[in-house]
């Protein structure tokens, strides 16, 4: 099934509201991009943010951890709704130990790289994850263009998940729009994060079932 998550980090932040009514009346999952200055060259927002989407929301937040030592601020945001916890396979120490943590906080934990770390790095902690977000440009800004070789990192990666039985999701971020979200789908993505795609046009609604094709 396809699954839709537009990235609030383009969202109208004067307005938010306004935003947060399209995701939960056309879309089905709240994609938010956490950033810390430190993992990222750029900042995003954080929990008094995240706290007022909660308020609003009517589907499942997926947080996007984009930060040093995502086990030091990852129940936070178990806490303040999250229902999806992504980090980067390359902040965390021991990043099984996290998922599975994750997972005992009744949240689904995911696992994120960029689009120059190879996909097969992922291959041990698969068994832990219930879904993975492939990086389609480099983490830190929306807006970005499209990385062309997404499409065989997420065949290679799928393959690899039915060859281990698993059942986990793959979810693709940056430059994903509805010129490439029916290939995408082709190659086994799932789930789509569109940022700009959504909120940078006139009409978000048809974007979003242009997407689901
Ligand atoms: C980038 C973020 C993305 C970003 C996507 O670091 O992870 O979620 O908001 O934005 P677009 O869709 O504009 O590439
Ligand atoms: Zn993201």
């Amino acid at each position: 099934m396809i699954q839709i998550a537009p990235s609030m980090l383009a969202a109208d932040f004067l307005h938010l509201d306004k935003d947060v009514d399209t995701v939960n009346k056309y879309a089905d999952i709240f994609h938010l991009d956490v950033m810390d200055g430190v993992f990222v060259p750029n900042i995003s927002f954080g929990f008094p943010v995240i706290e007022a989407i909660a308020q609003k929301a009517e589907k499942p937040m997926d947080v996007h951890l984009m930060i040093v030592e995502p086990e030091k601020y990852a129940e936070r945001f178990a806490k303040v709704g999250a229902s999806m916890i992504s980090f980067h396979l390359n902040a965390s120490k021991d990043p099984s130990a996290l998922l599975n943590q994750i997972r005992s906080w009744g949240v689904k934990p995911g696992l994120v790289i960029n689009p120059d770390i190879p996909v097969e790095d992922l291959y041990p902690y698969l068994k832990d994850a219930d879904y993975v977000l492939l990086m389609s440009v480099f983490a830190g800004f929306g807006g970005q263009k499209f990385i062309e070789d997404t499409y065989d990192r997420i065949r290679t990666l799928k393959a690899e998940i039915v060859r281990q039985g698993l059942d986990v999701k793959i979810e693709v971020d940056g430059g994903v729009s509805a010129s490439n979200a029916a290939a995408l789908a082709d190659a086994g993505a799932e789930i789509f994060v569109a940022g700009s795609a959504v909120f940078k046009s006139d009409d978000p609604a048809a974007v979003i079932n242009a997407m689901r094709g």
